[in-house]
């Protein structure tokens, strides 16, 4: 588990070990400049794993009104399965919750077991389906919600 390490919010220095992360964990990463840029976006939402001085994972999303929209959550190969993708979930819904949000939404590769795995386990439902969404490889994208305030309300 995560108790020897702490969750804190992204900055700028840590941007070459996002990065270095990113490009282990996905096929099309993003580039540094969006990393650079997100943590100047005022509407973005960065949390980072640190353990003995070192980013070993992160998990970010946009606060879009009073919506949460989960961008990218990744943990560096050697550190997974130790409960540190479920605590950067919870740094973004603990997030999500004080502020009011109704609820957060992302995208995920179909065949992204791992992924879907840990949002289910958050109680996020499969609410859609985008078509060939994703290239390289090519799969579809599930579009998975948790809702935080009960809408009908
Ligand atoms: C998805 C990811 C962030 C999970 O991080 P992690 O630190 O390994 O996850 P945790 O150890 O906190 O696991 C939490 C839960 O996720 C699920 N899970 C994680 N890895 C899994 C795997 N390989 N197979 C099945 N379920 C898995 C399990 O439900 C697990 O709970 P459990 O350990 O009690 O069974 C990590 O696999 C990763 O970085 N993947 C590459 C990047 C990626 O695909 N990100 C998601 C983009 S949408």
């Amino acid at each position: 588990m995560t108790q020897k390490g702490i969750i804190r919010g992204m900055t700028k220095e840590d941007v070459d070990s996002v990065y270095e992360i990113e490009k282990l964990s996905f096929s099309v990463p993003w580039s540094k400049e969006s990393f650079l840029e997100e943590a100047e976006n005022s509407y973005a939402i960065y949390f980072v794993y640190e353990e003995d001085s070192k980013v070993w994972g992160f998990a970010g999303m946009h606060h879009i009104v009073d919506e949460g929209h989960i961008t990218n959550i990744a943990v560096h190969p050697e550190k997974r399965r130790q409960g540190i993708g479920k605590a950067l979930l919870c740094a973004l819904i603990s997030y999500a919750k004080e502020n009011g949000l109704i609820g957060l939404t992302l995208e995920v590769r179909s065949k992204n077991i791992p992924a879907i795995s840990l949002y289910k386990s958050f109680g996020f439902k499969e609410a859609g389906l985008r078509k060939n969404y994703y290239t390289n490889p090519p799969d579809d994208a599930i579009i998975m919600w948790l809702y935080l305030k009960n809408l009908k309300t």
